[in-house]
Parts: C-alpha cells; structure tokens; sequence
C-alpha cells in the first residue's frame, strides 16, 4: 500500500457518515424506543441539499412476471439477433405501453417471498422457493414506471440510482436500452438525461432476471431496495467522492476534507468547494474552503481542506455521536451542487496483543453475522425494520454485525451509525475480476464516511482459494486488499477464512479472521505475536425458539445450549474461548437472525435455518439471555423452559438460567432446589421432576436477592392479545408498525405453547405488508392476513399510507377447529409528517 505502514494503518484514526445524532448515553431506555426514534430522524439524514434534487422513486410501480424462456410470455422480448439492434425501438418502454393488467406495488418489493414453497431440494438454499433456470415462469419480472420530466429540468443532469437488485437487469427508458447490472448487492447508476423528454411524459423499465444466484441462502427477487432519481447542475459533486477523514489529537479532532467535482457543461469552469460542519445539536461548528480549481469539460477535479473540531464528540456503540458536512460546489458566484454527508470522530485499533480497541479504550468485539432478511417480507425490508432488528440486537448487548456476505443496505448501515453498532462491511465477491473489484470499489466508496465500518472484508470462505489455488488466492487478496487501502487508507482489511490462514489470501490481510475452528487461533498467535486476530465466524449454534426436545420427526432442535453441527461452536463453548484470551479482538456469531434458506441442520420441510440466537421474526430464543448476560451492562436473569409440559408429569427437565448475577436459587412449586453459584461465561442449571405449577429462580449479587423470575404452568389460551412495538408511525407511505400477537390463559398469562391459527383484518389509513412466527418450519404464505401461533407468538407488520388517521388491526381465531378466542384491536395513529422527497406518481396528489 503506497505511503502507509501496515503499523500506521492500524493505528489510525477513522471518519465518516450518517446524520442527527441520537441522544448519548440514554441508553437507559429499551434499545426499541431508540431505534423508533433514530428511525424517525433518519430522513434527514437523506435529504438532498439545494440546488440538488435527490427523490426517492419507490411509489407507483407497475409489475408483471416475465418469462426464462419463452419470449411470447416476457413480453415479446427475447426473439433473436434484432432485440438490441437499433435504438428507441423496446415498445413496453414507451409511454403508452398498455399496463393497465399489470400489478401496482411500492418498492422495494422481493417476489421471492410471495412464492409458493416446492419441494425440491436443488432450492434449498434459497429456502424451497421456485427461482433459477428450471423456474422460468417464475424468474424473470418486469417493473414499470411513467414519470412527468419538467421542462424546468433543461439543462440538469439526470441520474437513476438503484441501491441494490436481485439480481440481473436490463434497464430501458423510453424505448431505449440504457444498460445492465449483473450482481444482486451493489448500487448501480445510469445517467439518462439524453434520452427524457422534457416537459412530458417519460417511461422506465427494468427487467430483473432472478435464475442466477450470488449465494447459498435466500436472497429475495425483484427490486428489493429503494430507487432514486438525482437531478444536478452539469457540474456537480461526483458520486461517493466526498470524503471526511479524521484525525484526533487530544479532544481535538482535525478533518481531512475531499470532494471531486465532474463537468458535464459545454465550458470550463474555475470551481471552488466549501464544507460546513454541523453537530449533532445542530450548530455549525467548523468551516472551510478549499483552493479555486478549473474543471475540464468532461473532466473530473479533486478539491481538498482542512477543518478542525476543538472538542470532538467521539462515537461509539455507547454514545453514537455524529456530525454532517454539507459540501457545495460554487462556480461563478452561484451554488452549483451540494450534498449532506455524515461522519463520526473515532479512532479503531487491532493490537496483536491487547485486542480491539475503540477510542483507546479495550473493547472486545461482541459480534454477530447476519443475512438481510425478515418474517414477512423477505429481502425486501422498509427502512424501520432494518432499526427494529438493530434494537434487538442492541437489547443483547451485540455492538457489530457483519454484512455476510455482502454488500449491506445504505440504510443498515446508516441504522448502525445512529445507533451505535459497529460493522465489518463485507463484498460479495471475492476476486479481482472487473467485476469483483468494481463490487469492492463501490462498496468502499459508498460507506467509507460511515464511523460504524470498522473493517473491510474481501470475502468469506473461499476454499478454492486458501487451499488448491493458494498462490492466485494470495494474488488475488493482495490485489483486493491494495484497493481497499487506497480507497481508504483508514480502515483495516481482512477476510473470514475457514482454515488455518497459513496460505492463500491470508497473508495480504491486515488482521486475522478464523471461521470455527477454535484449535487454530492459539497456534497462529503463538507462531505470528504481531498480527491481530479475531473470529469472523463463530457457533452456528442451532435451536428452535420454545422448543426443549430434539426432535428429528418434527425438524425441532432445543433451546438449551447443546446443539452445533460438526463444524459449530456452542455459545459458551465460543465466547468463553474468545471472551478469555486477551489477543483476542472478539468475534461475531453465526447468526444473529435465523433466516431464510439454508436450513440447518433439518430440510424439507424446514425453509429456515436454525443458527439465529434470535428468530425471523425478532423474537428472542432463550441463548439471546446468555449473550445479554455476558456482552450487556445490566443484571439478567432467565429462567426457562415453560412450564407447561401436560402429559410428561414427573419426567426429569432440564431448567437453565442464563444470569450474570453471583449465585441463583431454584425452586420448584415452593421448593428449594437448591443455589448455585454462576460460572464466569457459564450458566446454571438443574434436573426436576416435571409436576404442573411453577418454577422460580431467584438471583443473588452480594448477598441480596436482586432479580426473580418465575414460569408457571397455564390454562388453555382463551383470549388473544395484540402489541405494538409503536402506537404511532408516520403517515409516509413508508413507516410500520410491527406487532407482536399472544394467546392468554383466563388469567392473562401468556401461553407460552399455542399453535392457534389467528386471522387478522386490517383496514384504514394502511395495509399489512407481512405475517411471520419464527417457525423454521411454517410453510404458510408471509402475505396472507392470517398466521399460527409458534409456541406463543407470531408477528403482522402493517404499513402506513400517505393519509394521516388510523390503521385498525382486528385479530380473530381463524378456521373452526380449536378451542374460542376472544379476538384482540389495536390502533395505530398514522401522523402527518413532512414526507421526503419523491418522485410523483403521475395522476396521484403528490
Ligand atoms: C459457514 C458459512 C455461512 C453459513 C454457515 C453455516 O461456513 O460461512 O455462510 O453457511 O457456515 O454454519
């Protein structure tokens, strides 16, 4: 890497992007509210700075399937040599174009999740659903959209961006082919300025070809993450150029700034860029300007300052403070471009031998991967679920995720900057392929402002590579990781490697990253003492939430933390070895979220994986306590299982707790069963003969009783309960509620064992856009307005319309088998908010 030592690399200090800052060390309030909250601030963040437009262009889409194979069933398109030979010729993207049979929808929208389920096992990965070459009627969809062009916009540029599309796409504007995108994570953008007409009518089209894959897990279909349209004078800021770096010396903080300006105008122009500093109170804290410079027509100018913060408000997971720079570039005399970035002031560094450490101070890194995911709506997530997941994470006390094993949402890693969750930011692709740096690149480019990133990851377990192509791996790692520390001289580079790393990709590495296998990473740090080490992936601990048996015939795996496949760590076996070792940066377990696809360790008829410590939904299993007991700040104490075992009285039943209190005292139906003392990073547990009633544990810190639980043995459920993680949502069109669904006994317990099949009737100002229960193995629709309980709970997500009121959400029992229900309302107020900018839908109000 040119001009900077692997030393220096990692022990510099960081920058880059979000918004508002969310209130410091109020942590105190459940990790959920700040997520609402940092949700409901987050369009800020987006906002375009004048005289730019930036407008989201989710609303009023037309869809319809395509076809793999047949061109008379994809619209005519696909007959032969003629399809691209002359331009303007692609009539279904021609204003006019009948669609009137099409489907309307928002984006983002995943087709994969309203699939039916086929049991055929070459579609396990992506979770039995029917998607690939063998499924053309399937595969292939088409979207479109007409949009007004005003005449106003003479003289601008336009550009469409695409945060991300599963997977491939043929991009059409008025009756033109633009261009194509072939990978399913990274955003893509096309300038189409030449082809609108202006002062009317203008159409766009995207054909998204779903029959290849990236992965060996869900990855959704269609158009699953928002699309914008940018409008700027022709010289302007060019993309994910703007940069701000900073250094820290004391409390002071000083800012390198950088942004390049392209000209897209028919004359030179002597351009200048300023950059105003704002924190998170909102107050202009710093300024700067950098030299005037002449920008070439068709050329590209790199301008440069510096700023300095006095006192820097340092971020952290505890305290996530952040500050926006709002860069403009001004060419004669007037405001040509602008655009709001966000960055925190934070310094990372991996030692060899102390471990991870954040602002100097140690810190182990209590990590998790995920997939993008979620009961309901599949990859398609809107913006306030993405928060929501965070938040649960963030109540276990988890402060970093890994993107595995790509390139994540803007708005993850905007959610992470806000709530104080720090990332190891992966690329799908490993290879120095155009195509695989070009992934890198833009990945690199795109979030490098964002102070939660705190490394880079080229990839994950590339077998060919570590082992039968060990000498193209180490070429092609060193190419990777080169790229990254030019892009970002910053940031530390790694890779999650399933091996011993003595090969391959691992020796251009900045720091170490195992995959399991706990018995390499002593050896490797007794045999390289100057190379930082952490675990990349670690567990793959399988359990079905509120499940305490094994059982084979019923795809179930218990909860108690027993159950690893081959290659798998349980969740003590994991973090007490890395929890221990002081080398040890930490580590991120396998997985946060069950998701879609990869069943594990049972197929057919699962269509999720087992690994999540907490479920599709969100809804904790019992690990996600021994997490919390060993990664939060506050005193936990659970107890479980249930205690509703009818028909097995007097068998023997395991009862843990996952505390981290001194010592926790059983007792069963009143008696003593005696206390135990809390292994460090372990847990307690007893064996007790079932009888009905209840248990109770009660936890002891010095000397005192501090927290107590109990389980007790219910009644049959006879009433359903509804609550919301949010009573009011913005009337945005965008905005959701997530509610959580119950079955009581008479008493108003909850039971903790009900299946009941619960209907759900929505109606008002907003629709459900999604069911769920954690079931890995419920094969019933995500889109239907009705959904078992999984033992005890279930999950409906109902999304706000552009119309302030209310959205009423019934639940009833559904079908006539089964005991009554007494049914359960709820109402969400859906407020008027300011909505951010968008696209107009030709014919609507907005
Ligand atoms: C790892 C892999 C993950 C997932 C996991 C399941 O080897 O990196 O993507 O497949 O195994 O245990």
């Amino acid at each position: 890497m040119p001009g900077i030592s692997r030393r220096n690399l990692l022990r510099s200090g960081l920058a880059l992007s979000a918004s508002t800052a969310v209130a410091n060390s109020a942590w105190g309030r459940t990790a959920a509210m700040l997520a609402g909250e940092a949700h409901a601030a987050s369009t800020e963040a987006l906002a375009a700075v004048a005289p730019r437009e930036h407008q989201l262009f989710d609303f009023g889409w037309k869809f319809v399937f395509g076809n793999g194979t047949d061109p008379a069933r994809d619209l005519n398109f696909g007959y032969g040599q003629g399809d691209f030979a002359k331009t303007g010729d692609f009539k279904f993207a021609k204003v006019g174009y009948d669609d009137s049979k099409w489907r309307k929808l928002n984006l983002p929208h995943d087709w994969a999740v309203e699939l039916p389920f086929v049991h055929d096992e070459e579609q396990r990965s992506h979770g039995y659903k029917p998607l690939g070459r063998r499924y053309p009627d399937t595969s292939v969809g088409w979207y479109r959209r007409e949009f007004d062009v005003p005449a106003s916009d003479a003289g601008r540029r336009v550009v469409v961006e695409f945060d991300g599309v599963f997977r491939d796409v043929l991009l059409f504007v008025n009756g033109c082919f633009i261009g194509r995108n072939d990978n399913g994570y990274a955003p893509f953008r096309f300038d189409i300025t030449d082809f609108l007409a202006l002062g009317a009518k203008n159409c766009i089209v995207a054909r998204v070809d779903a029959s290849f894959g990236d992965g060996w897990f869900y990855e959704g279909a269609g158009i699953y993450r928002h699309v914008w349209i940018t409008k700027t004078d022709p010289l302007h800021l060019a993309p994910w150029e703007s940069v701000v770096r900073s250094e820290l010396n004391g409390s002071a903080a000083t800012l390198t700034l950088d942004a390049a300006v392209t000209n897209e105008g028919k004359q030179e122009q002597t351009a200048i860029v300023r950059w105003k500093i704002v924190d998170g109170s909102g107050n202009t804290v710093a300024a700067a300007e950098s030299d005037e410079h002449a920008v070439a027509v068709d050329g590209v100018t790199h301008f440069t300052a510096t700023a300095s913060l006095a006192n820097a408000a340092l971020w952290s997971p505890d305290a996530p403070n952040l500050y926006k720079a709002i860069v403009t570039v001004e060419a004669g005399g007037a405001a040509r471009d602008a655009e709001q970035l966000s960055f925190g002031v934070r310094t990372a560094r991996f030692d060899a031998e102390k471990g991870f450490f954040l602002n100097g101070q140690s810190m182990k890194i209590q990590g998790t991967c995920n997939h993008q995911d979620h009961a309901g709506v599949g990859a398609a997530l809107p913006d306030r679920l993405q928060y929501f997941r965070l938040g649960v994470l963030k109540e276990m006390g988890c402060n970093a995720v890994r993107t595995s094993h790509n390139m994540p949402t803007p708005e993850w890693v905007e959610g992470c900057n806000r709530l104080g969750m720090m990332m190891m930011c992966e690329t799908r692709q490993m290879s120095s392929s155009p195509e695989g740096l070009a992934q890198l690149e833009v990945m690199v480019r795109r979030y490098r402002n964002a102070p939660c990133v705190i490394l880079w990851s080229i990839g994950n377990e590339e077998g060919q590579l570590q082992n039968e192509m060990a000498e193209e791996g180490a070429k092609i790692g060193a190419t990777m990781v080169r790229t990254c520390h030019e892009l970002d001289p910053t940031r530390v580079v790694s890779a999650a490697v399933n091996g011993d790393n003595s090969k391959g990709v691992s020796d251009a590495l900045d720091i170490i990253g195992f995959n399991y296998n706990l018995r390499f990473p002593d050896k490797f740090h007794a045999a390289h003492p100057t190379r930082a080490v952490y675990g990349s992936e670690t567990a793959s601990a399988i359990s079905t939430r509120g499940e305490y048996t094994t059982d084979p015939l019923r795809n179930t795996v218990s909860a108690y933390d027993l159950n690893q496949p081959g290659w798998g760590e349980t969740a003590e076996e994991w973090w007490t070895f890395y929890g221990t070792r002081e080398w040890e940066c930490g580590g991120f377990a396998w997985t946060g979220f069950d998701y879609r696809g990869e069943p594990t360790p049972y197929g057919w008829p699962s269509i999720s994986s087992q690994f999540g410590i907490i479920d599709t939904c969100g809804f904790p299993k019992d690990t996600f306590y021994y997490y919390k007991s060993w990664w939060g700040k506050e005193p936990v104490l659970h107890l479980f299982p249930h205690w509703n075992f009818e028909g097995r009285e007097g068998d023997e039943i395991p009862v843990w707790v996952h505390s981290n209190l001194d010592s926790v005292e059983l007792f069963v139906n009143g008696a003593s069963q005696g206390s135990k003392p809390v292994p460090h990073l372990g847990h307690v547990e007893w064996k007790v003969r079932y009888e009905p009633g209840g248990i109770e544990a009660r936890g002891t810190k010095d000397g005192k009783v501090v927290l107590t639980e109990k389980r007790e043995t219910t009644g049959p459920a006879v009433q359903i309960r509804l609550t919301a993680d949010r009573t009011e949502i913005d009337a945005d069109g965008e905005d959701i509620a997530i509610l959580k669904v119950e079955a009581l006994d008479k008493d108003g317990r909850p039971v903790a064992t009900a299946q009941n099949l619960i209907g759900f009737n929505v109606s008002g100002d907003g629709a459900l856009i999604g069911v769920g229960n954690g079931d890995p193995n419920c094969q019933e629709s995500d889109k239907e307005s009705r959904r078992s309980l999984f033992n005890g709970l279930a999950q409906v997500i109902v999304q706000s319309t552009q119309r302030p009121g209310a959205i009423h959400i019934e639940a009833v029992k559904d079908g006539w088998e089964g005991p009554e229900l007494t049914g359960a309302k709820l109402t969400i107020t859906t407020r008027p908010v300011t909505l951010r900018p968008a696209v107009p839908v030709p014919g609507s109000r907005s």
